[in-house]
């Protein structure tokens, strides 16, 4: 039904995979039926009624782990994907990171391995070129420099903002960065794990997004779930 295709996968890379999945933390968390039918359902959620006729735009995911978000979203005729992840395992851990490398790579999902931040500053696509741009999951680890706690394998230690003038600085140019990318109409969906500041985060968010104008927040839980169009 989705675009894997296992058989092409060679005994090496599979045997890697079966030793991967061995991990403490991956064989209790990894479990990919069910990660596809979450982002499944995820998808219809969120994203089912974006225009068709933005198809050949590029969809971006923040922090794909194994690339199911993407994978799905070929299956819906949004073909043309790309991810943002982190430069090295330190959030997840490095079984996790290689998993998502591997699964990434044996299905055709290109992977940029160089953290939000500095793609965000250094990345040459074009304006309008993308309808969607999502986060889900990933948001204070992309940030992980403006976050007390420990974002480790997405650790239950409470996290917190530090609502420095850096870290909004750096929203700034992460916001308008996502509205030159974005076509109109296009979707910037940031769907954050949540900390006990939260409230200061949504309305960091809110405010930022009156103040650079041109995006609308169409969809949010006012914590840490925002549906964010371009006009
Ligand atoms: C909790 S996982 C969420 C994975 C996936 N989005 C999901 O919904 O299941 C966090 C993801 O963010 C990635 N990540 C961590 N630091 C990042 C960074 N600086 N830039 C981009 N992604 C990052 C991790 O490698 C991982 O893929």
């Amino acid at each position: 039904m989705l675009g894997l295709n296992f058989d092409n996968i060679d005994k090496q890379t599979s045997r890697k995979i079966a030793k991967l999945k061995d991990d403490p933390y991956l064989n209790k968390k990894y479990n990919r039926d069910l990660r596809i039918q979450q982002k499944m359902k995820y998808f219809n959620n969120h994203f089912i009624n974006i225009d068709k006729g933005l198809n050949k735009k590029k969809v971006i995911d923040i922090g794909p782990a194994f690339g199911e978000f993407l994978e799905v979203c070929k299956f819906h005729n949004f073909g043309n994907v790309l991810g943002i992840d982190a430069k090295s395992g330190d959030c997840m851990g490095n079984p996790y990171y290689e998993l998502s490398e591997i699964m990434c790579k044996v299905q055709n999902i290109p992977v940029e391995y160089c953290g939000l931040l500095w793609w965000i500053h250094n990345n040459k696509l074009k304006n309008d070129s993308v309808c969607i741009i999502n986060s889900q999951g990933s948001i204070e680890q992309a940030f992980t420099k403006y976050i007390n706690g420990d974002n480790h394998r997405g650790g239950q230690s409470v996290l917190k903002w530090i609502m420095n003038d850096e870290l909004k600085y750096e929203f700034i140019k992460f916001i308008e960065e996502c509205k030159r990318l974005l076509c109109s109409k296009g979707v910037l969906m940031i769907y954050g794990n949540g900390t006990s500041n939260v409230s200061k985060y949504n309305n960091l968010i809110v405010n930022l997004i009156e103040d650079i104008g041109g995006m609308k927040i169409k969809y949010t839980d006012c914590k840490r779930l925002h549906r964010i169009v371009k006009l």
